[in-house]
């Protein structure tokens, strides 16, 4: 990193220190991550571009290039550049040895520590500098241009068997398979080719760097865009939830609408049968309902809804006030505590810690070890995707990879692979 740093400071003699420290930052935790130049150049192109007007786009391509060279030699594209002469004979074995030592050293971006303020609040700074310095130009520019916001698209081949089985109704599979699929922003394309398996049951824990398309993913998969088998619910918390004069633990309960209709139903007819109706089946009805409320334990429906609010930090007192007496957070605490007290076949979660306390948070991953049905969950917590993901899948190069395990699992399986490869030369 001290020859990146060196390396900035010689193309860059006028960068901001902040700024500097704030590419070395992505550079830094990004490193491992960095395919080709263009990821670079996504990384941290903009804010060089920023740094130094003088400089064309292609010139901040090429800095990227040698960046990437820096990073990872074997990445940078070399058919312009000079050809790189060693100072002295290296031995590939020992570097391979020093990998194990340096295991600890392989951070990425989008993983950060809990504890890791520090950076993180530098990173801040820098952002909101950056932020500054965007304000002002576009204030003194006449003609601004507005990123243009899209909606994105999705394509998938679907399998015919797949289909088949969906056309007749006899599609009973638990699997999620989406095949081949593209996903994108205009021309923009996040995701091209890519494959995502979700077996009955696994948690999924979806990483990859900032920008590279997890969100859109989620909303491709709960908009109906990447199409799965009709017959799995699917619920992805990303809304908070209205506020109005539901009660909080009312409104977590009232998901349940197998319970609410049928608790509907049972009011119905014995309001009919107070006001003296002689309907024979009325009886009957009312006998049945009352089988199948007792049939899905119904009477358990609040303590449950309780457990997992109180788990999200909400008192039993906060559980009895309407939900438009909460802030935006709380009503996003809401949503989650719907989401997990009505149990889709597929839950969808982006980045769940962001909106928890470390209480909440502990709660949930303990909660979630025990999820009965599919997981896919984007986080950059740390600790969160070594405890709860029994797999991860490592979005990047526009596709998915899937790896058995947690993270630190998911972080180790790609050092071997590494050693494998470099081995292999
Ligand atoms: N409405 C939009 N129109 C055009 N481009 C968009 C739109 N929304 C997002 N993008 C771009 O699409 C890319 C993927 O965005 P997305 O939010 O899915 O990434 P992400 O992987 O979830 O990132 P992060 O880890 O930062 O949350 C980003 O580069 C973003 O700038
Ligand atoms: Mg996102």
């Amino acid at each position: 990193m001290a020859t990146c740093s060196e390396y900035i400071k010689t193309v860059f003699p006028s960068i901001d220190d902040d700024l500097k420290q704030y590419v070395e930052g992505v550079l830094k935790n990004g490193a491992d991550e960095f395919e080709d130049s263009e990821e670079v150049y996504e990384a941290v192109g903009e804010v060089l571009q920023e740094v130094s007007s003088d400089k064309t786009e292609e010139d901040i391509r090429d800095i990227c290039n040698e960046l990437l060279n820096i990073l990872k030699p074997n990445k940078a594209k070399t058919n312009n550049g000079p050809m790189k002469v060693l100072n002295a004979p290296i031995h590939l074995g020992s570097m391979v040895d020093n990998l194990d030592n340096n295991i600890e050293d392989i951070k990425s971006i989008w993983v950060m520590q809990r504890d890791d303020s520090l950076m993180q609040k530098k990173l801040e700074k820098a952002q909101a500098k950056l932020q500054e310095k965007q304000d002002k130009r576009t204030k003194d520019v006449k003609s601004v241009v507005v990123p243009k916001l899209q909606t994105a698209t999705a394509s998938q081949v679907t399998s015919k068997k797949e289909s088949k089985l969906e056309s007749k109704g006899n599609n009973r599979t638990q699997d999620i398979r989406i095949e081949n699929f593209d996903v994108a922003y205009g021309d923009r394309v996040l995701l091209q080719g890519a494959d995502l398996t979700l077996a009955c049951g696994r948690r999924y824990g979806l990483v990859g760097r900032n920008g590279l398309g997890k969100s859109t993913l989620l909303r491709m998969i709960s908009s109906g865009q990447l199409r799965i088998p009709s017959h799995i619910s699917i619920l992805h918390v990303e809304q908070e939830v209205v506020g109005d004069n539901t009660l909080a633990l009312e409104s977590v309960l009232e998901c349940d609408t197998v319970r609410a209709d049928l608790l509907k139903r049972e009011k119905e007819i014995s309001t009919a049968i107070n006001a003296g109706s002689t309907d024979p089946n009325l009886n009957t009805q009312l006998s049945e309902i009352y089988a199948q409320l007792q049939n899905i334990e119904a009477d358990k429906a609040p303590a449950k809804a309780s457990i997992i609010l109180n788990g999200l930090g909400f008192t039993s007192e906060m559980q009895q006030r309407p939900t438009k007496t909460f802030s935006g957070g709380w009503r996003m605490r809401l949503a989650l505590a719907r989401a997990l007290f009505s149990r889709p076949d597929l839950l969808l979660l982006d980045e769940p810690t962001n909106m928890l306390d470390i209480k909440a948070i502990i709660w949930l991953e303990n909660y979630l070890q025990n999820w009965p049905t599919t997981l896919l969950v984007v986080s950059h917590d740390r600790n969160f995707l070594d405890t709860v993901p029994t797999d991860i899948l490592h979005l990047h190069s526009q596709r998915i990879e899937a790896y058995r395990g947690n993270y630190e699992q998911f972080e180790r399986t790609k050092t071997e692979k590494l050693k494998k490869s470099t081995k292999g030369i």
